[in-house]
Order: structure tokens, then C-alpha cells, then sequence
């Protein structure tokens, strides 16, 4: 089984990569495969809506940044994790960009996985931009990983997480609480989840 790391960190070895890295570890000492993927520091597109996803699910008609690089690694992986730095309170932009349209392109790929969010600050919002980062989660049937304490490790300058001993413990126990429920599942997504109704948008006009 394998898990998507997702560093969302335009620093590629900076503290988002520092906390991503202690789930990883711990991921694979309970033989779990994992692949982490930066989404970079170039120019990230937003979502336009303009539907063409729609006739073409698994791809955002946008195809000249990191998206679709990413959300081609969905349908191999059983389970995602999302890290983030945190701007002003809130997940940094390039990411929130990135994964809503990764999310809605290709929703299909990872619906009922396992998902864990992690946030990383110098000091303060971090649990507001983790609530962000599982907004989603919750909106795709992804069993959300618990950690001992929410997913947040602390540090400023690239390098300071690792003094952040609580920090580097919440993504050990996140990775070992991933690590027990891909274990239990067999890595199916959302076993036992009753079989949803058709969906009924009704925008409340309607
Ligand atoms: C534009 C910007 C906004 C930031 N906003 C916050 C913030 O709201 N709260 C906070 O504690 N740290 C904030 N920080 C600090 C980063 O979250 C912190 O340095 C983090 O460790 C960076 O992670 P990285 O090394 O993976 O990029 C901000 C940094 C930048 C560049």
C-alpha cells in the first residue's frame, strides 16, 4: 500500500517538508510505500470553472502546471497526506490552488481514501488553515486521520521543526494511525461506508 505526501511548501526541504518526512518515516517502518511529491515554486493556476472537467474527468484542462502531474498520482495511491505552511491563518495560496482543482477534476481517484492534513507556523493559525485543509476531505467521503494532537508542528526559519518535539510526535502518531487504518482496510477505500444515496443538488433555489 502507499500513501501520497503532498508538500505544498514553495521551500522544498523547508519545515513542511521537515513534519511530511516524520509521517513518511514512520509509514514506512509499518511498511507502508510512500511517494512525496513539491508542488514547486512556479506559477500555479486557480480553477476557472470552466466545466471541462466535467467531459473529461482525471484532468484539469489546464495542463502546463503541477496539477494534473499530481492528480495523476491519485488512482495509485490508498491514501493522501497534505502539508502546508501557514499564510495569514490559512494554507498558503499555490496549494489551495492546486488541490482545488486537482480535488474537482479528479474527485473519483480519491473519494473514500484515508487523508491527513498538516499545518506548519511560526506561531499562530495553524489550527485555522487545518480546518481549511480538511474541508475537502470531509466533502469526499476521506476517513480523516486523527492525530494525538491536531496536525500542526511549529518553526519559523527551514530547519526549526525538528526542534519542535510535540510537533515531530503528532506526524509520527499520524503516521502510525494511517499505517494501522490501511492496515485494517486492506487499503480499500471507505469499507463499511453504507452505499450513498443518489445526489440531489438543490442549490436552495430549487
Ligand atoms: C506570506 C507568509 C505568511 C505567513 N503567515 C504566517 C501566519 O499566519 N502564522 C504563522 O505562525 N506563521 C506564518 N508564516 C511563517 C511560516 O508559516 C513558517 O515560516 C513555516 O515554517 C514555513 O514553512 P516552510 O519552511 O515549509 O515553507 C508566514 C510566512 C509567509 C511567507
Amino acid at each position: 500500500m502507499k500513501a501520497l505526501l503532498i508538500n505544498g511548501s514553495p521551500h522544498k526541504s523547508g519545515n513542511t517538508s521537515i513534519a511530511l518526512a516524520e509521517v513518511a518515516k514512520t509509514l514506512n517502518a509499518q511498511g507502508i510505500e510512500t511517494e512525496t511529491v513539491w508542488i514547486g515554486n512556479k506559477p500555479v493556476r486557480g480553477c476557472i470553472a470552466c466545466g471541462k472537467c466535467f467531459e473529461n474527468p482525471g484532468r484539469c484542462a489546464f495542463d502546463d502546471d503541477i496539477c494534473n502531474r499530481i492528480s495523476e498520482k491519485f488512482k495509485d495511491s490508498d491514501a493522501i497526506v497534505i502539508g502546508s505552511p501557514v499564510y495569514y491563518g490559512q494554507p498558503n495560496g499555490a496549494l489551495l490552488a492546486v488541490l482545488q482543482r486537482a480535488f474537482f477534476s479528479c474527485s473519483a481517484n480519491v473519494a473514500g481514501k484515508p487523508a491527513a492534513a498538516i499545518a506548519v507556523c511560526r506561531r499562530g493559525g495553524a489550527t485555522a488553515a487545518y480546518e481549511a485543509m480538511n474541508l475537502p476531505f470531509q466533502m469526499l467521503n476521506m476517513p480523516i486521520i486523527t492525530s494525538q494532537y491536531w496536525g500542526i508542528a511549529y518553526g519559523m526559519n527551514p530547519g526549526e521543526t525538528t526542534q519542535d518535539a510535540e510537533g515531530m510526535q503528532t506526524m509520527r502518531a499520524i503516521g502510525n494511525n494511517l499505517a494501522w487504518l490501511l492496515k485494517k482496510t486492506g487499503g480499500q477505500p471507505a469499507p463499511g461506508i453504507p452505499e450513498g444515496e443518489e445526489w440531489t443538488p438543490t442549490n436552495f433555489i430549487r
